[in-house]
């Protein structure tokens, strides 16, 4: 069926996660006509997930300037340093401006807001909700906020491609919807102005904190824009993801940073504190290094996981301070009250994303992007803890900032809705999902090299050979729908994170390669940034 209906809009925001909800909070209080589209539920997405918290520089002695130093440590080197200073000066009145929108963060008797640590911070700056819940409780926060100022939302709407007009402006984007009545099937919004916010791509990989809709969905639709796409090999994967057997797959419970934060100990099966003497931080180092620490101590004792031990919390702080990550390892047979918890390394956020300026403008004019599927340059090669739900909240303030203030040119010319029948690009078929995870992990996962990366670029290339030697030879392709785009967007932001680890000949931040351990200055402190010609998507 060719396109059915639109809506005209100032501005289309494609995600309701921390940054797509912020965006469109104040871009409506600007005065903006304002839509929200979303994959799934208003609620679903990654920030609900959000366990440690939001990082900022609230508490007594802690600095802006304290906060950039810990940023661009972890970022290696690749931080764009106005974009962190940026994100950490501007970060505090950021989350004092979620509270007034009625996001209620844990505090102590007194009423300060308690704050915990994490990796890679000097000092107590994570401000949390509901013990480990915090994303959830912000999460709760926006979407009543967006209900009570009765922003226009659609659900189940899956984002296919950017609309331009004859200048290459932006123009709307063409959805597919399912189950929203008068909005069914596919449309588009018109609006000379796309906030992309649709979060991260961890289901590239098998194992991952990641929510089954973070599909990559926005980089993929940027790339396809011809928009530019920067250190998509800088994938972060979290330290201590429960472990539950070599093959799981999918959606892994996080233990969050907070619970080392806290005191907790990464052991191994004797029970040796192995991240003693590999970093001055010890358990709370960057990300990265406590995640390679993991990784070294597992190959040499050829073990799947390694262990953290917190039974000195005691039941009562269990309950109190992490009730989600408790309830979550109970499920799972295992009680970290009286028995250390198996944990290992699993994808856990894109560093990288749809380059932006300190804006959040992409490089195609009137697409912006902000939060997981943005590449601002605060994160670097690996981004700090806690950093990311306060990226989502800065950045999007300042997209709606800029509509606001450069005003909402509508496109002149009046785009036609792409007929749906044929669809410009080869569709994947949904069971393709689960072999790019496994490539992706064999081939780009924690620990890389040319063999690993060049047999998972062959086998990649082949799947997209065969979907596009279906569709041009015998004009057959997959039925579009949300399971076949996210294929085939999973496959397109696949193909080029591996071309970027590949091309990236060093050891950086969260780019680990085992054929190039080094840091190389000389040559890599700068980024890998990829603009596709539309047909290779
Ligand atoms: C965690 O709670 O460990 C996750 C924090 C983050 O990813 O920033």
């Amino acid at each position: 069926p060719a396109a059915g209906w639109s809506i005209d809009a100032d501005v289309v925001v494609v995600g309701s996660g921390v940054a797509g909800l912020t965006a469109a909070l104040r871009c409506e209080a600007a005065g903006l006509t304002t839509v929200v589209v979303t994959k799934a539920r208003l609620d679903d997405g990654s920030t609900r997930w959000a366990q440690g918290g939001i990082a900022a520089a609230l508490g007594e002695g802690d600095t802006p300037g304290q906060h950039q130093d810990d940023t661009l440590v972890a970022g290696a080197g690749l931080c764009d340093e106005e974009a962190v200073r940026i994100l950490v000066t501007e970060g505090p009145d950021a989350v004092r401006r979620l509270i007034a929108t009625g996001a209620h963060f844990d505090e102590s008797a007194d009423g300060a807001l308690e704050l915990t640590r994490e990796g890679g911070h000097h000092r107590r700056r994570i401000a949390h909700a509901g013990g480990d819940a915090t994303g959830a409780e912000i999460s709760r926060a926006l979407v009543e906020a967006v209900r009570a100022r009765g922003l226009r939302t659609v659900e189940n709407a899956l984002v296919l491609d950017l609309l331009t007009d004859a200048e290459g402006r932006t123009a709307g984007v063409t959805l597919h919807v399912m189950g929203e009545g008068r909005h069914d099937g596919v449309g588009a919004v018109h609006a000379p102005a796309v906030v992309l916010a649709t979060g991260g791509m961890g289901q590239v990989f098998s194992a991952t904190t990641n929510p089954a809709v973070s599909t990559g969905d926005g980089v993929a639709l940027a790339l396809r824009a011809g928009a530019e796409v920067s250190d998509l090999e800088f994938v972060q994967f979290h330290p201590t993801v429960l472990f539950l057997g070599p093959d799981a797959e999918g959606q892994q419970p996080l233990v969050s940073e907070a619970v080392r934060g806290e005191g907790a100990h990464l052991v191994d099966a004797d029970g040796v504190r192995f991240m003693r003497g590999q970093h001055e931080l010890a358990e709370l180092a960057p990300r990265d290094i406590v995640a390679k620490g993991i990784m070294r101590r597992m190959r040499e004792q050829d073990a799947e996981h390694m262990y953290l031990d917190a039974r000195h919390f005691g039941a009562e702080m269990w309950e109190h301070r992490f009730p989600t990550i408790l309830a979550a390892c109970r499920a799972h047979g295992i009680d970290p009250v009286t028995e250390p918890v198996p944990v290992a390394p699993a994808a856990h956020y894109a560093s990288g994303g749809v380059r932006t300026d300190s804006r959040g403008r992409t490089t195609v004019p009137g697409l912006y992007a902000c939060g997981e599927v943005a590449c601002t340059g605060v994160h670097g090669a690996n981004r700090l803890a806690s950093n990311s739900l306060l990226e989502g909240l800065v950045y999007a303030e300042r997209i709606a900032a800029d509509i606001a203030r450069t005003g909402t040119l509508r496109p002149r010319v009046p785009q036609p809705l792409p007929a749906t029948e044929r669809p410009a690009h080869p569709l994947l078929p949904p069971e393709s999902r689960l072999t790019i995870q496994r490539i992706m992990t064999r081939g780009a996962g924690v620990l890389r090299s040319e063999a690993s990366l060049s047999q998972a670029a062959d086998r990649l290339h082949r799947l997209h050979a065969d979907a596009r030697d279906a569709l041009v030879e015998d004009g057959k392709t997959a039925e579009p729908g949300v399971d076949t785009w996210e294929s085939t967007n999973l496959l397109c932001v696949a193909r080029v994170l591996v071309d970027a680890a590949r091309r990236r000949e060093e050891t950086r931040g969260c780019h680990w390669r085992e054929d190039h351990p080094e840091r190389d200055d000389a040559n890599w402190r700068r980024h890998i940034v990829v603009r596709l010609n539309p047909d290779r998507s």
